[in-house]
């Protein structure tokens, strides 16, 4: 057929949707959720007034902030089964399949008449914003033969999650590092696990499902599962002086391995998340004393910068993050589930976008394979 439209693998620069949720400028390093750019969001807002923005739309004001935090709270706790679901998983098992099987057991609780009903989809919202971090925390605790910690009524949502891993109250600079850096993960156009959310809600199943689906995508290497390769990737190179840096990253780019937390479909430039996770970093090591990966992680982005700039790969969201959490005392195993905390947010705006003018995801294919073959019986087979 000469009027085939031609195949992008990953379909990379091919648009999915219209949008008016996030933009981005990969050539420039910008960043913007609903119009405003993420370094104002990131010194202004809280991880809930960015969610809010994102899923509605607007900034809220302090009637509407305080109501849906109130809401929020209140949908913090998990059915006693989604305790007893995850007591059942093995707890060497992966953090993200353990979130994968809590979030999509939770909509069996909450059938809704229908993903039309506006009132089941704003309490899905607040639900699934609301418990995924408690899951996160349970889990955490459970595999270590602890109990969970119910969530806090009176903490705001970054100083819940650590208060319900830690079972104690973070310190106020603990609490404005998670929370910006929550507020960084919150969102990002068309990157695969929202556009698998879109594709799964385009289907009209429930808002669980989709989550579900989402959070499946994420844990994969090459999205969000990178945060957590990053810290051994530093921790793997033995000559930490600036030669045996280069030499490191020189031979990984001659075996043609990809190295963890850098690079990205759209920035050509250095991610400005990066940017502003490197400053989080540095205020904690002025409170907790520096870490050591942190000094080999800037050594490798001016190493990495000389020998693949000019290819347009530099640190993306994930190079700095994990030295941010590992610093809060986070477990590496949770610094995935961490972004699914954030980009719930993301993820549940982009559902709703998807709604408003639904048509079911099915794109096409390119057909590469024999047709009409003659069948072959099994004693003719070879
Ligand atoms: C996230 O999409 C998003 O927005 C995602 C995200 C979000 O907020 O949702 O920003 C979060 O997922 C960040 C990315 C985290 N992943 C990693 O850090 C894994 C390492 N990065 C690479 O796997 C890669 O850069 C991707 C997956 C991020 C992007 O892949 P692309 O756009 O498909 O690029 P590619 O694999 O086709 O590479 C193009 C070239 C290749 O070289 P050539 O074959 O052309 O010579 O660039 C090279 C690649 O080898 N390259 C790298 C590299 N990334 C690309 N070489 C070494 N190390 C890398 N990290």
């Amino acid at each position: 057929m000469t009027d085939a439209p031609e195949y992008i693998p990953g379909l990379a620069g091919v648009p999915a949707a219209r949008s008016s949720i996030c933009l981005i400028d990969g050539s420039v390093g910008k960043l913007q959720y609903r119009g405003y750019p993420i370094e104002v969001l990131a010194e202004r807002c809280s991880y809930e007034e960015v969610a809010y923005l994102l899923v509605f739309g607007r900034l809220p004001t302090t009637t509407q902030l305080d109501e849906f935090r109130n809401q929020m709270i209140a949908e913090r706790g998990l059915k006693f089964r989604i305790i007893d679901l995850l007591k059942t998983l093995p707890e060497s098992g992966e953090p993200m399949d353990a979130l994968t099987a809590a979030v999509a057991a939770m909509g069996m609780f909450y059938k809704g008449d229908h993903i039309s009903d506006p009132e089941f989809l704003r309490l899905s919202v607040i639900r699934l914003l609301a418990k995924v971090p408690t899951i996160v925390a349970a889990w955490d605790r459970i595999r270590k033969g602890d109990d969970p910690i119910k969530p806090s009524t009176e903490l705001g949502h970054a100083a819940n999650f650590l208060y319900m891993l830690e079972g104690k109250v973070p310190t106020s600079l603990a609490v404005k590092v998670f929370d910006v850096a929550l507020i960084l993960h919150a969102e990002h156009s068309m990157n695969a696990s929202t556009f698998t959310a879109r594709v799964t809600g385009s289907t009209l199943t429930d808002p669980y499902a989709v989550v579900a689906s989402a959070i499946g995508s994420l844990a994969g290497p090459l999205h969000g599962g990178a945060n957590e390769q990053v810290l051994s990737t530093l921790d793997g190179i033995s000559d930490r002086s600036a030669n045996g840096i280069r030499r490191w990253a020189e031979d990984r780019l001659a075996r043609k391995e990809k190295v963890m937390g850098f690079g990205h479909r759209v920035y050509k430039v250095k991610d400005p998340r990066a940017t502003i996770l490197q400053g989080l970093a540095t205020q904690l090591f002025a409170k907790f004393g520096s870490t050591p990966e942190y000094d080999v992680a800037v050594e490798l982005e001016t190493q990495m910068a000389d020998l693949v700039g000019g290819k347009g790969i530099y640190p993306n969201v994930d190079f700095y993050s994990g030295i941010v959490y590992q610093k809060l005392g986070i477990p590496t195993d949770l610094f995935t589930p961490i972004f699914a905390i954030s980009r719930v947010a993301g993820w549940l705006a982009h559902l709703l976008e998807q709604l408003e003018g639904n048509r079911i995801f099915r794109p096409t294919q390119i057909w590469v394979g024999e047709a009409d073959r003659a069948f072959v019986s099994m004693d003719e087979r070879s």
